[in-house]
């Protein structure tokens, strides 16, 4: 079967700061993302794998390059657009989860779909909650939480709007290892579920060995990218 390219960057260039303090943290890197594949991204602190990530989901634009999600070129995009395709398009999940203390797990989750003016379906509310294994939390604010089940309400809120790929910053990276392997299997049944594509970031071998392809970072370049073997 073709595989259906969902996300692809050509040559992409990022660099931070002037002059002498100038830091290319990406530099040259073109990178295809299929329909439903995991993509493990892995390298050095410093090597890029951030900064890639977030040129990827649209958090932050490129010095030059080019990136096509979707059919659209979101190098090209005005700021309110890629907002929007941030919004709608693309789901992001953090090291440190990034939930809002003040909103309990289920307001946490359809923030997204609030902040774009349109309400949840209640019965998308519920599957997701089921999926996730959250039925039991809904109402529960985040402090109430493990972090394993943060995690997975931030995972729940990165894909409420059925994105085509997800981000996952070292999503594992402030979890023990029974949680990380449950986080893993959680992003498998996501991609089982829903056909997303899941884009994550990590230190640890026996997660990237999770993986459909691995992207070893240094200098801001890729160096080596290996598929998995079945
Ligand atoms: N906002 C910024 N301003 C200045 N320099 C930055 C900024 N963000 C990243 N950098 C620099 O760009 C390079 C790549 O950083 P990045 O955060 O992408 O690395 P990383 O591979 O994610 O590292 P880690 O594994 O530690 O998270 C680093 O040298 C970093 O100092
Ligand atoms: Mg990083």
């Amino acid at each position: 079967m073709e595989k259906e390219i969902i996300i692809s960057a050509h040559d992409l260039v990022k660099t931070f700061g002037k002059g002498a303090n100038k830091v290319t943290a990406v530099d040259g890197v073109s990178l295809d993302v299929c329909k439903g594949e995991m993509v493990a991204v892995t390298g050095q602190s410093g090597s890029g794998k951030s900064t890639l990530m977030n040129l990827l989901g649209g958090l932050d634009k490129p010095d030059s390059g080019s990136i096509t999600a979707l059919g659209e070129e979101l190098t090209a995009v005005k700021d309110t657009r890629l907002a929007e395709y941030r919004r709608r398009k693309s789901g992001f999940v953090f090291q440190f989860y990034n939930l809002i203390p003040v909103l309990n797990v289920e307001e946490n989750i359809a923030l997204p779909i609030h902040l774009d003016g349109k309400r949840l379906p209640k019965k998308e509310l519920d599957d997701v909650l089921e999926l996730l294994g959250l039925s039991e939390r809904r109402y529960h604010f985040a402090n109430q939480l493990s972090g394993g089940q943060q995690q997975r309400v931030s995972i729940a809120r990165a894909i409420i709007n059925k994105p085509p790929c997800i981000f996952a910053d070292e999503p594992t990276g402030n979890l023990d290892s029974k949680n990380s392997r449950e986080i893993i299997s959680l992003f498998k049944r996501v991609i089982a579920e829903t056909g997303t594509a899941v884009v994550l970031v990590t230190h640890d071998g026996s997660i990237a060995a999770e993986a459909d392809r691995v992207i070893t970072m240094q200098d801001g370049k890729i160096i080596s990218e290996r598929v998995r073997s079945f």
